[in-house]
This record gives structure tokens, C-alpha cells and sequence, in this order.
């Protein structure tokens, strides 16, 4: 699903609603995936209608670039600092909230191991401690060549702050995966069933 196409659609979906962070997030992923696909083919009819859309944005599809640039570099960088001596496989995350802060988190082993906690859910605690409770990307680091995903424990507690973020996985060689986070956990329980 994660095609130039359905990135833009999901913009012009968020753009919509009036959510132009979201949409920008969005429309700079069908950019982002369209020119990795069709090389620098700047004259067809899919590259012309993502620039059509990032017109109507506030700010140019740079600013979204920045921000995502930002929190991939974030992520790798805090990923670094992850306590990890029982498992030895660092994570780093890094969420971008509705103001457009960073929030960053890596993942801290116990030597009770189920109390060990994931990068993404270090981020988010930390994010809401400092007063953010919506989210519009995340960026997710490991150094594996098939990219990480987040578990399923913090998928949920993503969802919940997080329902319409972009998903990002990166590693440390440059490679990089989009999803959004409906995408990763369809069908999701939320609130509105309690
Ligand atoms: N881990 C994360 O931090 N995030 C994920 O989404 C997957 C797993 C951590 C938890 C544990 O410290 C190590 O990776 C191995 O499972």
C-alpha cells in the first residue's frame, strides 16, 4: 500500500479536515517514494499532481522534508543511547507532535526482563510528560536491513496518541520504509469502545 498514489490520497484526505501538518507529512511521501521509483522523472502525470496538492499546503513540501529529516536523525542518533546489554539490539524513536516538537526515546532493558521497555513507548512517555498528546510522524531506527517495525504492544499506545502518523523505519545505511499507522494496526481498539 505504500505507493506515491495512496500517500497522496491520504493527503488530500487530512488536507480535507484542515489537518495541514498531516497532509504535508503525507504529500512529502508521495514525493519522497516517487522519486525513488521513477528516478528524477519530473514530467509525468503523478509528479504533477503532488505538486498541484503541495500548492495548497501553507508551507512548501521542504518544511515537511526538514521535519522528517530531522526526526530520522533524531532516531538514529538516540538509538545510540539505548540500554540494551541483554538483548543488544538498540532501538531509537523519534515522534514529531501537532507543534511540530520532537520527542525522542530508545529502549531501556531490565534485568527483569519483561519490564523492558520499547523505544517508541520511551518516546511517547516522555512526550506526553512534556505536555504533547497528539502526533503526526514517528521515526523508528534499528540497524537491521529488513527495517524494524514496532511491536505490537506499542503499536496500540502509538494508536491512541498517534492514529493518522506517519510511520518511518529507517537503519543506519540510509534505508527507509514509510507506512501510515492505520496501515500497521488495522481494526484498531481505541476508546471509543469503552
Ligand atoms: N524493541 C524496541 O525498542 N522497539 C520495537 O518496536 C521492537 C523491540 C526493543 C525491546 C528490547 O529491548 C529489544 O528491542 C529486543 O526485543
Amino acid at each position: 500500500m505504500n505507493t506515491p498514489q495512496h500517500f497522496l490520497h491520504t493527503a488530500e484526505a487530512f488536507l480535507n479536515v484542515q489537518d495541514t501538518l498531516a497532509a504535508g507529512f503525507y504529500a512529502e511521501s508521495a514525493f519522497a517514494l516517487h522519486g525513488k521509483h521513477d528516478g528524477n522523472n519530473t514530467d509525468d502525470a503523478v509528479f504533477t499532481s503532488i505538486n498541484a496538492f503541495a500548492e495548497r499546503l501553507p508551507k512548501p513540501l521542504a518544511h515537511y522534508t526538514q521535519l522528517l529529516k530531522q526526526a530520522k536523525l533524531s532516531a538514529l542518533e538516540t538509538r545510540l543511547n539505548a540500554h540494551a546489554p541483554f538483548s543488544h539490539f538498540l532501538v531509537g524513536a523519534a515522534l514529531i507532535a501537532d507543534d511540530e516538537s520532537l520527542h525522542i526515546g530508545c529502549n531501556v532493558e531490565c534485568s527483569s526482563y519483561g519490564l523492558t521497555i520499547c523505544a517508541e513507548r520511551t518516546a511517547l512517555v516522555s512526550a506526553v510528560a512534556h505536555g504533547k498528546k497528539r502526533f503526526l510522524a514517528v521515526a523508528v531506527a534499528a540497524d537491521t536491513d529488513e527495517l524494524t517495525p514496532p511491536c505490537g504492544a506499542c503499536r496500540q499506545l502509538l494508536y491512541d496518541f498517534a492514529p493518522d502518523a506517519l510511520v518511518v523505519l529507517v537503519n543506519p545505511r540510509g534505508a527507509e520504509k514509510r507506512f501510515t499507522m492505520k496501515e500497521l494496526l488495522p481494526e484498531a481498539f481505541t476508546a471509543a469502545f469503552l
